[in-house]
C-alpha cells in the first residue's frame, strides 16, 4: 500500500482519485490551496469512504508547506493534480499560468527530490497534441499545443522527461485527459466550478437546474453529421481509476509512462444535450452560436495503449455520465455550499 501525497486533492479531478485510492487502500495526504475548490469536499470524500484524509491548505510554490508535508508524512508517491486548466484565461494571463502550473510543478519536484520520493503521476492533457492531422490522438502524434495552457502542459512533461533521463530511478506517468466529465455515483461529489462555467458538461447542469437560461452551442457548421464539435468524453470514475492502474504499474516497472485516458469514442454536442436530456427528463433550451475561438472541430483518443499497458479501459458511457453529472447538480444545486 502506498502513502499518496495528491496535490489539487479538492479539484475536481483529485477528489475522485482520492476515494478510489482510499477504497484501495492507500493513504492519502490531499495538499490544496483551494484556489478553484472548497474544503466542503474533504468530508465528503472521508464519509464516502469511510476513512480520514490528511488535508493540508497550501500552495505547491510553496517549499516550506511541502518541506513541512515530506516530513511529517513520509509519502512514497505524489499525484499531481494541482494546476490552473482555463484556456482563455491562460491566453490573456500567461504569467499566472507559467507561474502556477510550471515554476510550481518545478518547485514540487526539486522538494520531492529532497525528500527522496521518486514516484509520480501527472495529469496532463490532449491539449499537448495541438492541431494534429488525425483526429485519433496516439501517443506518438507530434506534440505542437495551440495556447498556453496545453504550452505549460507540455513544458511540464518536458521537465519530466528530462528528470526520467538524469536519475533513471524515478517512476513516472505521464496521463493526458481527454475530456473529463460525470462525478461519483453518489452524487456527494462533483464537478463545482467557481463562476461560468466553461466546459460543456458543467453549463449544461447550470442550465438544467435554473442557474442559467440557456446553452450557446458554439459552431453548427463544422463537418461533422450534426455539424457540432466532436469530443472524447471520459468518466471522472473510470479517469480515478486509470490513476490507481498507473499507480499499479509503477510500482513494477521502471519505464516512463506516457498513456492517453480517453474512451476512444468522439460524441457531438448535440449528442451530449441529447443523453442529459434523457438523464435528467430537462429539456435543455439551447442557441446555436458562432464557433469559440481555439476550438478545434473534432478529436479523440487512440485508447489502445492504456489497454494494453494497464489492463485500463474505460467503461462507463455518456448515458451514465450524464446522470451521474445531473445527479450530483440536483442534490447539489450551488455545490459544495448547499445544505
Ligand atoms: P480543478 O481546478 O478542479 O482542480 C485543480 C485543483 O488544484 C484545485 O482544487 C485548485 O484549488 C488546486 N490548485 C491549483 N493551483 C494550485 C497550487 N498552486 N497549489 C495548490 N493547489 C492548487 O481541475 P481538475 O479538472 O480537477 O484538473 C486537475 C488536473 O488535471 C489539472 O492539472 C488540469 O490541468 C488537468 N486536466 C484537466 C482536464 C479537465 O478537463 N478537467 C483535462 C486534462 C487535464
Ligand atoms: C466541449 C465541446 C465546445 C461549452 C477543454 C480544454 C482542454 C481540456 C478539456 C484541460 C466543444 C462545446 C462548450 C459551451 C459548447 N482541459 N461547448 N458550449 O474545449 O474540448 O476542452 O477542456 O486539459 O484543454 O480545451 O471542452 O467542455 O469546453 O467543450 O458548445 O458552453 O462543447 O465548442 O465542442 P474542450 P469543453
Amino acid at each position: 500500500m502506498s502513502k499518496v501525497l495528491v496535490t489539487g486533492g479538492a479539484g475536481y479531478i483529485g477528489s475522485h482519485t482520492v476515494i478510489q485510492l482510499l477504497n484501495a487502500g492507500h493513504q492519502v495526504i490531499s495538499l490544496d490551496n483551494l484556489c478553484n475548490s472548497s474544503q466542503g469536499v474533504i468530508g465528503r470524500i472521508e464519509e464516502l469512504a469511510g476513512k480520514p484524509v490528511q488535508f493540508v491548505q497550501g500552495d505547491i510554490r510553496d517549499r516550506e508547506v511541502l518541506r513541512a508535508v515530506f516530513a511529517q508524512y513520509s509519502c512514497n508517491a505524489v499525484m499531481h493534480f494541482a494546476g490552473l486548466k482555463a484556456v482563455e484565461e491562460s491566453q490573456t494571463h500567461p504569467l499566472k499560468y507559467y507561474d502556477n502550473n510550471v515554476s510550481g510543478s518545478a518547485v514540487l519536484f526539486e522538494e520531492m527530490m529532497r525528500a527522496g520520493v521518486s514516484k509520480l503521476i501527472f495529469s496532463s492533457s490532449a491539449t499537448v497534441y495541438g492541431n494534429p492531422d488525425s483526429v485519433c490522438y496516439s501517443e506518438t502524434t507530434p506534440l505542437k499545443p495551440i495556447n498556453v495552457y496545453g504550452r505549460t502542459k507540455l513544458m511540464v512533461e518536458d521537465i519530466l522527461r528530462d528528470i526520467k533521463q538524469a536519475y533513471p530511478h524515478w517512476q513516472i506517468a505521464l496521463l493526458r485527459y481527454f475530456n473529463p466529465v460525470g462525478a461519483h455515483e453518489s452524487g456527494r461529489i462533483g464537478e463545482n466550478p467557481f463562476g461560468t462555467p466553461n466546459n460543456l458538461m458543467p453549463y449544461i447542469s447550470q442550465v438544467a437546474i435554473g442557474r442559467r437560461e440557456k446553452l450557446m452551442v458554439y459552431g453548427g457548421d463544422y463537418s461533422t453529421p450534426d455539424g457540432t464539435g466532436l469530443r472524447d468524453y471520459i468518466h471522472v470514475d473510470d479517469l480515478a481509476l486509470g490513476h490507481l492502474a498507473a499507480l499499479n504499474f509503477l510500482n513494477e516497472d521502471h519505464s516512463l509512462l506516457t498513456l492517453n485516458l480517453g474512451s476512444g469514442q468522439p460524441y457531438s454536442v448535440l449528442e451530449m444535450i441529447t443523453s442529459f436530456e434523457k438523464a435528467s427528463g430537462i429539456k435543455i433550451p439551447y442557441e446555436v452560436v458562432a464557433r469559440r475561438l481555439g476550438d478545434l472541430q473534432e478529436y479523440y483518443a487512440d485508447p489502445r495503449l492504456a489497454k494494453s499497458v494497464l489492463g485500463w479501459e474505460a467503461k462507463l458511457g455518456i448515458d451514465r455520465m450524464c446522470a451521474d453529472a445531473w445527479r450530483w447538480q440536483k442534490q447539489n444545486p450551488h455545490g459544495y455550499d448547499s445544505s
